[in-house]
C-alpha cells in the first residue's frame, strides 16, 4: 500500500476511540458515572498512543517494518491529542471548570502535578515535529524528543499513584513501558560498549 494511503488508514483508525467514546455517550453506555468514565477512557487511549508511538523503533529494528517510521509523527500527534483531550475532560467534567478549587483538587490528587510537565513536554515535541525543526535544531532534534521517555515515566507514576481497587492498568502499563524503555537501555549500552 502507497505510504499515502497508509497515512489515511492509520488517520482513521486513529479516530476510533473518540468514535466510539461519542457513541457509548449518545447511547448511554458509559456506565453508572458518565462523566469519571469519559475521563478515564481518554485517559486509557492516551497511554495506548504513547505505547503504539515509543513501539515504531523496536518495531523497525525487531521486526524489520521500516514503513511505520513514516507514521512516526502522526502517531505522537495523537498521543498529544489524545492527552489534551483527557486534560479538557478533567477540567470540564471533573473539575466542572471551577479552577478556583484547582488548587485544593492539587492537594487531593497530587498526581495530576505529575502531568503538567508531560503535557508541556509533549507540547513541545508536537511543535517541534515538523520537518523544519527537524533541520533547524539537528542534532539536538534528537536529543529532546527523548523527552518522550520522561513523558511515559510521568505517565506512568501518575497512573500507579492513582490506584485504587485494582493495580491491573498500572501493572500493564508499567510492563509495556518498561519493556519499550529497557530495550533503548540495552541498545545504548550495546552501542557504548562497541565503542570502547
Ligand atoms: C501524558 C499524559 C497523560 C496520560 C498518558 C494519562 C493517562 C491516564 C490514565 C491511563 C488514566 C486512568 C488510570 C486508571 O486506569 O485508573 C488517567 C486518569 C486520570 N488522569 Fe490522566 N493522563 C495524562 C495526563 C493527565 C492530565 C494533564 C490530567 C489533568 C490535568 C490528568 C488527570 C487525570 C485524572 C483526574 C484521572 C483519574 C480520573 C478519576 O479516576 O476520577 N491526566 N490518566
Amino acid at each position: 500500500m502507497p505510504t499515502r494511503w497508509r497515512r489515511i488508514v492509520i488517520f482513521i483508525l486513529s479516530l476510533l476511540p473518540l468514535v466510539v467514546l461519542v457513541v457509548k455517550a449518545a447511547t448511554n453506555h458509559l456506565g453508572a458515572d458518565p462523566q469519571k468514565a469519559v475521563v478515564l477512557f481518554i485517559g486509557t487511549w492516551t497511554f495506548y498512543f504513547l505505547l503504539i508511538t515509543l513501539s515504531v523503533t523496536p518495531l523497525k529494528k525487531l521486526a524489520k517494518q521500516g514503513w511505520l517510521m513514516a507514521h512516526r509523527r502522526m502517531l505522537g500527534l495523537f498521543t498529544l491529542f489524545y492527552a489534551v483531550l483527557h486534560m479538557i475532560s478533567y477540567f470540564v467534567f471533573i473539575l466542572g471548570l471551577d479552577f478556583s478549587s484547582f488548587g485544593a483538587e492539587l492537594v487531593k490528587r497530587p498526581y495530576i502535578l505529575l502531568t503538567i510537565p508531560a503535557i508541556i513536554l509533549l507540547i513541545i515535541l508536537g511543535i517541534t515535529s515538523t520537518k523544519g525543526m527537524m533541520r533547524k535544531l539537528g542534532k539536538n532534534w534528537v536529543k529532546l524528543h527523548k523527552g518522550i521517555y520522561i513523558v511515559a515515566v510521568l505517565a506512568w507514576v501518575h497512573v500507579l499513584l492513582q490506584v485504587r481497587s485494582s493495580y491491573a492498568d498500572a501493572v500493564l502499563f508499567g510492563v509495556l513501558t518498561l519493556a519499550l524503555l529497557g530495550i533503548r537501555i540495552f541498545w545504548w549500552q550495546q552501542k557504548k560498549s562497541a565503542q570502547v
